[in-house]
């Protein structure tokens, strides 16, 4: 049995030591040690021992295994080590190579407007809000007051996905009030910027797809002083302290009173000149208190709520902030002229 357990260290070491793989390691410990193993066998053979023979015979057996098991762990680390040498060997990177030269893009002018609108309202606690562009007419006119006859309802108006005149792409971001009205309760404080679609002749003003930028404020005691106040400040921020504005009387179906926005000329101070096409004021944006009518529609109690909305248009806010004079050049994506801004 001696000699038995000598052959077994002998072959067992010599097998391990040089063993060259994890998987063949695990193998051969399962050989030697396991429930089946060889040790296991020779152990069985302990009972035809005389009794004052097991004891040294048990010893010896528990030195083997251990030896063995230290074996098969110190084979194991080494496996491990030189398979991690070997990998970082293989993924070597060749630092001093020359790079890729990738072309970097950056922000679309009117982006960098539109960032700076967000922010100033962002400022003012409004949050940002994204609605579809494919609209239902219900929520870009029904909703908003604009009744069955409304000449921007017409198919020379507007893009309409079905016969029925039920889908369409939005004519204006007005209804993401009604989105906003919809899914939240007072106070709000929202702004909408997105593209909308109408069926204009491309020219240097017009395009049949353009950006809006909604805003809206629905709470309790909020007055058309509100309004002015917060778009007077948004026009400073914009264009300047100082800025003269004012606020002309105008119709949309969806805002009572309703008005129109303006800032005097900053180029000219009122007189006159190319930029305000002589009239001395350039249009900026539309606005007025939300009609009772809408915020009842959308289940706020317009005797406890009041609110009021304004839309501008953001090509036209970009065109005057970087001085260029053809809104196309906006949309045609040269980079030769995006890249100057
Ligand atoms: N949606 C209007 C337009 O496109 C602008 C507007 C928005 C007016 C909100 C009043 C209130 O002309």
């Amino acid at each position: 049995m001696k000699e038995k357990m000598q052959a077994l260290r002998e072959n067992s070491l010599k097998a391990i030591v040089s063993c060259p793989s994890a998987e063949q390691l695990e193998a051969l410990r399962v050989r030697y040690l396991g429930k089946k193993g060889e040790l296991t066998a020779i152990l069985r053979q302990m009972g035809q021992l005389a009794a004052e023979e097991r004891p040294a015979m048990g010893q010896l057996a528990n030195k083997l295994r251990a030896d063995i098991e230290a074996a098969v762990e110190e084979r194991r680390a080494a496996l491990a080590a030189s398979a991690l040498e070997e990998k970082l060997e293989k993924e070597t990177l060749d630092v001093t190579m020359p790079g890729e030269n990738r072309r970097l893009g950056h922000k679309h002018p009117m982006y960098n407007v539109l960032d700076q609108i967000k922010d100033i309202f962002i400022g003012m606690g409004f949050e940002i809000e994204d609605g579809p562009e494919v609209e239902l007419a219900d929520y870009n006119f029904t909703k908003l007051n604009i009744d069955e006859s409304h000449p921007s309802r017409d198919w020379t108006d507007t893009f309409y996905f079905t016969e029925d005149s039920r889908i369409l792409l939005r004519t204006q971001t007005s209804p993401m009030q009604i989105h906003a009205m919809e899914h939240r309760r007072p106070p709000i404080r929202i702004l909408a910027p997105g593209r909308v679609y109408r069926k204009d002749e491309v020219d240097a003003t017009h395009s049949p797809m353009f950006h809006q930028i909604e805003g809206l404020v629905v709470d309790k005691g909020v007055t058309m002083s509100d309004l002015k106040a917060t778009l007077n400040l948004v026009v400073e921020k914009i264009y300047g302290k100082g800025t003269v504005t004012r606020f002309r009387p105008h119709h949309f179906p969806f805002t009572e009173p309703s008005c129109e926005l303006d800032i005097q000329c900053h180029k000219c101070g009122g007189k006159g000149c190319p930029t305000c096409k002589g009239e001395g004021w350039i249009e900026v944006l539309g606005a007025g208190m939300v009609h009772p009518k809408v915020l009842s529609g959308c289940g706020i109690d317009p005797d406890v709520y009041s609110g009021w909305a304004f839309g501008m248009g953001l090509e036209r806010l970009a065109l005057g902030e970087y001085k260029i004079t053809d809104m196309r050049l906006i949309f045609e994506n040269d980079v030769r002229f995006l890249e100057q801004f």
